[in-house]
């Protein structure tokens, strides 16, 4: 389904909730929602996430839901979409082309999606998945059943089932595919950590987290990892190591301009009601994030790990000089490497110009 098409069809849902609270249903469409209204609720949006107060965090009223389908849920789907197409969805393919006998070890199924707000890590999800079976869990009533309406419209292949909850352990159900999109920042540390040990609990094959890409949440990041390495969950990416992570101690470093902390960009087009609530001239905009891709050892395919064991991450744009290209990785063997490549190697020099921040340097 098309992204823009999905986000129509949520905003569409939550006016007409908020007309029928406001008694203003007579006008059908999203006209009588005056755009001011919706321009204030997505300043006092940005305004409470830049003081990144988690308890401050959350939606006032539909107006702010609604400001936060249009402007944001385009960026946090293209983060998502990305995580998975570059790092989940190869490994899937690789893993069941070397082992001819897996069956359906390395299918993705069932998918839980905790905070899922307007379903952005779902849609992401259903995309390169097609699950039969798909549970949303979010506090935010409206959101959910907004959300959830459009996906039994729009995927009758998959069973759509929504829980309105606070983050209750006791209530996931087992899914192939955990996503925690955008959601543990929204919370104090401790509920943090105990929401992800409940999720890693309920992960029968692969567990993402995507937090904004800022010092705090990395910070909150390095936590998770150690969590989900101590209860024996096998990290995929963004590391090939499971050592000490070498950024732990610049967790909020930037010198000469550089930010030391891991965190990747992702660049996608602003168009349509996406640019006009932004307010921004540019028609592009880059999204930070840092993420954690882990898997239950269950799925671990040894031979793809062992063909995986001298990966290395892009942890920063690569410098393109004069006949060589310097490219700063996080190495396998868990140390920060500068490796530059010249020219004499002509195909690795070709691969290397076309690298880009976040990607394995192959
Ligand atoms: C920033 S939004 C992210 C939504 C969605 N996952 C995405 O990537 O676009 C955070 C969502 O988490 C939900 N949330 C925050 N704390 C929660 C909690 N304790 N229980 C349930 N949902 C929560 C909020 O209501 C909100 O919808």
């Amino acid at each position: 389904m098309d992204l823009y098409v999905f986000i129509d069809s949520v905003v569409r849902a939550l006016v007409q909730r908020y007309q029928l609270i406001t008694q203003s249903s007579r006008g059908a469409g999203e006209k009588s929602l005056a755009p001011h209204l919706l321009k204030d609720a997505y300043a006092d949006l940005s305004q409470r996430y830049r003081r990144a107060d988690a308890s401050a965090n959350g939606f006032q009223n539909i107006p702010e839901m609604i400001a936060y389908v249009k402007a944001r849920f385009p960026a946090t789907y293209a983060v998502v979409d990305h995580i998975l197409k570059t790092e989940l969805v190869p490994y899937l393919e690789l893993a069941s082309r070397l082992d001819e006998n897996s069956n359906c070890v390395y299918l993705i199924d069932t998918i839980l999606d905790l905070g899922a707000g307007p379903g952005t890590a779902s849609l992401a999800a259903l995309r390169h998945f097609g699950a039969s079976h798909m549970t949303m869990v979010e506090q935010t009533l409206p959101l959910l059943q907004s959300a959830a309406a459009v996906f039994r419209q729009n995927f009758p292949n998959t069973t759509c089932v929504d829980v309105s909850d606070s983050l209750h352990e006791a209530l996931f159900p087992a899914a192939d595919l955990v996503l925690l999109s955008y959601v543990l920042t929204e919370m104090s540390e401790s509920k943090a950590l105990s929401v992800y040990e409940a999720s890693l609990k309920v992960t029968t094959k692969f567990n993402v987290v995507i937090l904004p890409g800022t010092p705090a949440a990395f910070h909150l990041l390095l936590g998770l990892r150690t969590l989900a390495i101590d209860r024996g969950y096998t990290v995929m990416a963004p590391c090939s190591h499971a050592k000490v992570c070498p950024l732990s101690a610049k967790r909020d470093v930037v010198s000469d301009g550089v930010d030391e902390w891991c965190h990747f960009r992702k660049r996608l087009d602003r168009v349509g009601a996406h640019q006009d609530i932004k307010q921004g001239s540019l028609g592009y905009e880059d999204e930070p994030y840092c993420y954690l891709l882990v898997a239950n050892p269950m799925v671990v395919n040894s031979t793809v790990a062992h063909e995986r064991q001298d990966d290395a991450r892009v942890i920063q744009s690569p410098r393109k000089r004069s006949g060589h290209v310097l490219v700063d990785v996080c190495a396998s063997s868990g140390v920060i490497e500068e490796r530059c490549v010249t020219k004499k190697n002509k195909e690795a020099y070709v691969r290397a110009k076309r690298l880009k921040w976040g990607d394995l340097f192959l």
